[in-house]
C-alpha cells in the first residue's frame, strides 16, 4: 500500500504507471464508514489501480464552525483502507500543496442544479466541491471515479464538471449504505447526540413514507406530514422536504412523474447536527 502526502511525490509515483493501466479515484473527506468502503470496493473491481483521496476541503464549507468540526481520523483510515485490500493507493495532501498560499473557490456554471437544495442552504457549497473534484481530477487523470447516491445533487453537479472538461471521466455512483434503523452513512453521523441518534430513524422513515404516499398526497401534504413528524422529537427540525426530477432537479409530483425519475430530498438538523438524504419515489428495475 502506498500512502503519499506530497503533491511532488505523487507526480513522480503518477508518472511512473503504465498509460495502459486503469486508474480509479475515490475522492473522501475521511472518517472512512462502510459508504466510502463500498465505494473502494466497486472501484476495485473497475480498474488496476486505486487511489483514494483523504482532504477535508475548506472551499466547500460555507460555515468555518462546520468546517472545524468535521471529523478527521487519519490514521483510522488508513487502518481501514489497508484492511480493504493492501494495493490500495491513498493520498492526503496538505492545504499548502492543493491551494498554495491562497485558499480560493473558483466559480462555475452549472446550469441551475446549483442554485435549489443545498444550493440554497450552502452558497458557495458547490463551487467548493467543483474546486477541488477538478483539481484532483488534474492531478490523477483518473479513468473511472466513484461517488454515493447520497449526496445525489453532488453526483449531478461532478457530471457537469465532467460534461464540461473531463469528457473521458466515467463517473460510478454507488447506492447509498444504510445502517440497520436506515439512517444514510456519512462522517457526520459520528457527531450525533445520544439523544438524537435515538430518533434519528425518521430521516428515512419519512423518505419511505413519502415513496408510499406519493400518489395519495400532495407535496405539500406530504411536507405538513413529515415536517410534523420530524418536529415531534425535541431539537429537530426540517430544513427541507422536496420533490425533484432526478435529472433536472425541477420539482416534480406525481402528476408529471412521467419518467419516473421523482426523487425526494430531505435535509434535518438534528441537535445542530445537519443531515442529508433522497430516495427515488419509483422501485428501480
Ligand atoms: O463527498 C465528499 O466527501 C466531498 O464533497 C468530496 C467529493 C470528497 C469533495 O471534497
Amino acid at each position: 500500500m502506498t500512502v503519499i502526502k506530497k503533491l511532488n511525490d505523487l507526480d513522480i509515483t503518477l508518472s511512473k504507471l503504465s498509460r495502459k493501466k486503469i486508474l480509479s479515484l475515490v475522492p473522501t473527506m475521511g472518517s472512512l464508514h462502510k459508504g466510502h468502503i463500498s465505494l473502494i470496493k466497486s472501484a476495485l473491481k473497475y480498474s488496476d489501480e486505486v487511489w483514494v483521496s483523504i482532504f477535508v476541503n475548506p472551499t466547500q464549507f460555507n460555515d468555518i464552525n462546520d468546517y472545524k468540526k468535521y471529523p478527521v481520523n487519519s490514521k483510522e483510515d488508513i487502518n481501514i483502507i489497508k484492511s480493504i485490500d493492501q494495493n490500495l493507493n491513498i493520498f492526503i495532501p496538505s492545504i499548502d500543496d492543493i491551494y498554495g498560499k491562497k485558499i480560493i473557490r473558483d466559480k462555475y456554471n452549472f446550469d441551475g442544479i446549483d442554485k435549489v437544495l443545498e444550493g440554497i442552504k450552502r452558497p458557495g457549497h458547490f463551487d467548493g466541491v467543483a474546486t477541488i473534484v477538478k483539481k484532483l481530477f488534474e492531478i490523477f487523470n483518473p479513468n473511472f471515479v466513484f461517488f454515493g447516491e447520497k449526496d445525489f445533487q453532488q453526483t449531478m453537479v461532478v457530471q457537469k464538471l465532467i460534461d464540461d472538461y473531463f469528457k473521458d471521466i466515467k463517473m460510478i455512483v454507488c447506492p447509498t449504505i444504510r445502517a440497520k434503523n436506515g439512517l444514510a452513512l456519512s462522517s457526520r453521523n459520528s457527531l450525533l447526540s445520544k439523544k438524537a441518534k435515538k430518533n434519528i430513524s425518521i430521516i428515512y422513515d419519512s423518505l419511505l413514507f413519502a415513496k408510499q404516499n406519493f400518489y395519495k398526497f400532495s407535496n405539500k401534504e406530504l411536507k405538513k406530514i413529515i415536517k410534523s413528524n420530524i418536529e415531534k422529537n425535541q431539537g429537530f427540525l426540517l430544513e427541507y422536504f422536496e420533490l425533484r426530477c432526478s435529472k433536472t432537479l425541477k420539482i416534480c409530483n406525481h402528476e408529471n412523474n412521467h419518467n419516473s425519475s421523482c426523487r425526494a430530498f430531505i435535509c434535518v438538523v438534528a441537535d445542530g447536527v445537519r443531515l442529508i438524504d433522497n430516495l427515488l419515489m419509483h422501485n428501480e428495475n
